[in-house]
């Protein structure tokens, strides 16, 4: 006789028991996310058909992810994908996962176009270090006529951020390319933005294990005081900018003032700040001191 499948609801109370058993910190809701992706099923699903019985490739590849949890990968490398401005992003060996902080960034920048000229506007954007694609493909989604190019040292994230753009349904208006920072980009810009490495050296050390072995280090670290590839962006940004341009950037908690003076020194000035959930300063954004 054939052996009885297991059932959806039996496969999340023993995820949910694998997890907490192995000391992992949100095990129900780490387990729930697997459990939905990797048997494709939806949290109602869990609630209205826990009988569902799944097939024997779902309940191993499920096995598989919650060996890798215990083992320390997280939730969502191990999905290889996050969601991110409501959107569904795909991750790779070099891209970071995008983080929710970073959604204060989009709402900013699209606060400031609202403002300025409506939705509909032909916006040039400039992403630098796009990793992902998540910023440009974010603004690209609520800008309907705005174009966008997402720059990235890593051509594994390049393609990453290719294919999230074309599975986000923008791809014909985002443009890859691989750049150190300025180095190959041409051309003017509305807006200019960036979540560039911040984190300090000797800070690296004290990032979760999570981050330090599965996030890549060089889309974190920014040098000994984690301003370098602020000062990179300030220096490139007066060439590239069109008349009424801005540059938006995220920023580590503690580092409004040091990435302000920064801009400061290359004829920029704050024009807006914007906090996190956490109340902690995480976007700000400059205006040039004087128009092109
Ligand atoms: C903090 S991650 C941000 C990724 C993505 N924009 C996001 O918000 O999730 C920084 C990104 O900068 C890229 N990067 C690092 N150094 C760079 C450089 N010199 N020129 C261009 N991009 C660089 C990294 O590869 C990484 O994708």
């Amino acid at each position: 006789m054939a052996e009885a499948r297991p059932t959806l609801g039996m496969l999340h109370a023993e995820a949910r028991a694998r997890l907490a058993q192995a000391g992992i910190e949100d095990a129900a809701l780490d387990a729930r996310l697997l459990v939905e992706h990797f048997t494709k099923s939806s949290r109602t699903d869990a609630l209205v058909r826990p009988e569902l019985e799944i097939a024997a490739p779902s309940v191993s590849a499920l096995d598989e992810a919650l060996a890798r949890r215990i083992l320390g990968m997280p939730v969502h490398r191990i999905m290889g994908q996050r969601e991110f401005y409501g959107l569904t992003l795909g991750l790779s060996d070099e891209t970071l996962e995008p983080r929710p902080d970073t959604e204060i960034l989009v709402d900013l920048v699209l606060g400031e176009a609202r403002q300025e000229g409506g939705e509909d506007r032909p916006y040039r954007i400039l992403d630098l270090g796009t990793g992902s694609g998540a910023i440009a493909i974010a603004l690209l989604s609520a800008l309907p006529s705005a174009c966008a190019i997402g720059a990235d040292i890593s051509e594994d994230a390049l393609a990453t951020a290719r294919r999230n753009a074309d599975m986000n349904g923008v791809g014909g208006r985002f443009v890859g390319l691989r750049s150190d920072w300025f180095s190959e980009i041409e051309g003017r810009f509305d807006f200019i933005v960036s979540n560039p490495p911040y984190i300090r050296e000797h800070d690296w050390k004290s990032l979760s294990r999570e981050v330090r072995d599965f996030d890549p280090r060089k889309a974190l670290v920014g040098g000994v005081d984690g301003l370098d590839a602020y000062r990179a962006i300030a220096q490139g940004c007066h060439g590239h900018l069109a008349t009424g341009g801005r540059v938006a950037v995220e920023i580590g908690y503690d580092q409004k003032e040091a990435v302000t003076r920064v801009f400061k020194a290359c004829a920029f000035r704050r024009a807006t700040a914007a906090k996190d959930l956490a109340g902690h300063n995480r976007a700000l954004i400059f205006h040039a001191e004087k128009t092109p």
